[in-house]
């Protein structure tokens, strides 16, 4: 019923992900691997120029090794960072050429590699300082360290001949000695990546080295389709739903991120699907809305299978050259992935690069031109004729509170609310989401709330 002064509730129940309303804040990430380590950005350019924005994120491979130090300090991250993307070092605790050294987080444990490790906190401090090599001012950079991943594998040589312990002592002294460097959060944040199953001795768990000492949990993981002998075709929530429950288990308060993923297109038998793998990239996409993933990272490269996205032997389309799956750049289309802030130096915001940006507030343009008077039970506090009080509907105490000015919808990321009046004059559209915290409700019922107060 409408009549004068009523309050009209539209309150819909709903399992639609949160994300899709409350990405008025561009919350995601497109990064990428290349397969070249920063050595070209040419094919970058073309992907950049194929998606219409280039990525946010460039993800490498390093070994611990001198020489590799100095490619990557002295060239590798200045083509990436000049290039306009941010870094993300998967800092491999291999030897020189990728020489596996067993037990090496053993090795760290007893000071061995301690002159390396110092010199490449020095030679990454100098870097993260920009140009003038002064930390803490304008033209510092940024950095994502994602040391000695997959550690819950049987493959890499951070597993072999360490012990989870000798694992976690190490990755507390590496950081501990670059914290000491004055590398903070807002310039190097640090990813622990786990694979996507656990596979040998250990569990994920075992390796966990605490929330003080994490920025992001990342998982890799990978559709393998019947590329191999061993493999089947599965989807995304196959592959992650598992693990992201138990990284959430660890930390209900860190932002998660997929660090390596990709999909093959053998999807039965030998035979390549190219619309099996274009629907698998769009389920892909879908799949990090409703888990609000925040940064995903493709491994486009054709290495063990046809993993490309752009450029490798196989795609639903062409840019110039380049075969490309359009599912991949459908995703990144709308609004609510990060672009490059051109005027800010360090080419995004704080927040974007430490995931927080999901607990900001955010308010957009449209509401009343009066306040007016609410009777109705779910209704309680008070407005004034610009302040609106949002509550808890379980709690007298307000959460959040917020101006309406004129023409503006509210959206607050809040739990449950309830808009509030006493006033009896205006007309006011208040459009009130649950949304979720990064750690919390990813995909959760929410409680969609219009409630228009009329005014006639
Ligand atoms: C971009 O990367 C290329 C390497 O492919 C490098 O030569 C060039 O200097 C970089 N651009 C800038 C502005 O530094
Ligand atoms: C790396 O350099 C350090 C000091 O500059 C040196 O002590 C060490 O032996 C070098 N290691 C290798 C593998 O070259
Ligand atoms: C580290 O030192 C301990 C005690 O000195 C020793 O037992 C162990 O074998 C060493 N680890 C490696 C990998 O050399
Ligand atoms: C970091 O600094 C603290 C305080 O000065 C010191 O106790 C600690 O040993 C240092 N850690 C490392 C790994 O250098
Ligand atoms: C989370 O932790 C609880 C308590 O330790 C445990 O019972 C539960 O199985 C865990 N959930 C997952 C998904 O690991
Ligand atoms: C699958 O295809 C590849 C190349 O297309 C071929 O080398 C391989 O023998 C095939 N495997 C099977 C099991 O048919
Ligand atoms: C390829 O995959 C699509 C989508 O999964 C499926 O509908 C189609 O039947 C598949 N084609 C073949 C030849 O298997
Ligand atoms: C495609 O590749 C051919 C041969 O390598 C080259 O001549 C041509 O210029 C390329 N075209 C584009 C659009 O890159
Ligand atoms: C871009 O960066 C500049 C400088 O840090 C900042 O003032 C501005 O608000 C940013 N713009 C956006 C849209 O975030
Ligand atoms: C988001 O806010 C909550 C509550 O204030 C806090 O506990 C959490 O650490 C924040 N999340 C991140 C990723 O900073
Ligand atoms: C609302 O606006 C008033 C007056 O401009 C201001 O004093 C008050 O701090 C604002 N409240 C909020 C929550 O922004
Ligand atoms: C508010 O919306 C009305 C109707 O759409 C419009 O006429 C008015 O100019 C808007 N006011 C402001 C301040 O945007």
């Amino acid at each position: 019923m409408i009549t004068n002064r009523n309050l009209i509730v539209l309150l819909a129940f709903s399992f639609v992900p949160l994300t899709d309303i409350c990405e008025a804040v561009s919350t995601k990430m497109p990064a990428i691997y290349y397969g070249n380590q920063g050595w070209s950005m040419k094919d970058i350019q073309s992907f950049s120029s194929w998606v219409g924005k280039g990525p946010i994120v460039i993800l490498l491979f390093t070994d611990w090794c001198n020489e590799s130090m100095n490619n990557l300090f002295n060239y590798q991250l200045n083509n990436i960072w000049n290039n306009g993307s941010i870094p993300a070092i998967t800092w491999e605790a291999f030897g020189c050429g990728g020489s596996s050294q067993p037990g090496i987080m053993s090795l760290v444990r007893n000071h061995t590699y301690d002159t390396y490790i110092t010199q490449f906190g020095d030679r990454l401090k100098t870097w993260l300082a920009g140009m003038d090599g002064v930390l803490g001012n304008s033209d510092d950079r940024r950095a994502y360290l994602r040391l000695a991943h997959e550690m819950n594998g049987n493959w890499y040589p951070w597993s072999i001949g360490s012990t989870p312990q000798d694992y976690i002592w190490a990755w507390h002294y590496i950081h501990d000695l670059f914290a000491n460097k004055s590398l903070d959060l807002t310039r190097l944040q640090w990813i622990w990546c786990v694979n996507n199953v656990d596979v040998g001795s250990y569990t994920a768990e075992n390796y966990w080295v605490g929330e003080q000492y994490v920025d992001w949990m990342g998982i890799d993981g990978y559709n393998i389709g019947t590329s191999q002998s061993w493999s089947s075709w599965l989807n995304p929530s196959q592959i992650f739903d598992s693990m992201i429950a138990r990284l959430q288990n660890l930390s209900s308060t860190k932002p998660i991120c997929i660090n390596e993923y990709a999909s093959t297109s053998l999807s039965t038998g030998n035979i390549s699907n190219i619309t099996a793998k274009y629907d698998w990239l769009q389920k892909f996409c879908t799949y990090i809305n409703n888990k609000q993933i925040i940064m995903t990272s493709y491994f486009n490269t054709d290495k063990e299978t046809d993993w490309a996205i752009f450029g490798g032997v196989r795609g639903d389309s062409f840019f110039g050259n380049y075969s490309a799956y359009t599912a991949y750049r459908d995703c990144l289309q709308s609004n609510d992935w990060v672009i490059i802030n051109s005027t800010n130096p360090r080419l995004i915001s704080d927040e974007e690069f430490s995931g927080t940006v999901l607990n900001t507030t955010s308010t957009t343009t449209m509401v009343p031109t009066t306040t007016t008077s609410l009777t109705s039970s779910t209704a309680s506090g008070t407005v004034s004729s610009t302040l609106v009080t949002i509550g808890l509907t379980t709690q007298t105490t307000p959460v959040t509170t917020a101006n309406i000015s004129t023409n503006s919808t509210i959206v607050i990321m809040t739990t449950t609310s309830v808009i509030t009046t006493t006033d009896s004059t205006s007309t006011a559209v208040a459009i009130i989401f649950q949304c979720g915290i990064v750690s919390q409700n990813r995909l959760a019922m929410f409680i969609f709330m219009i409630m228009i107060f009329l005014n006639n």
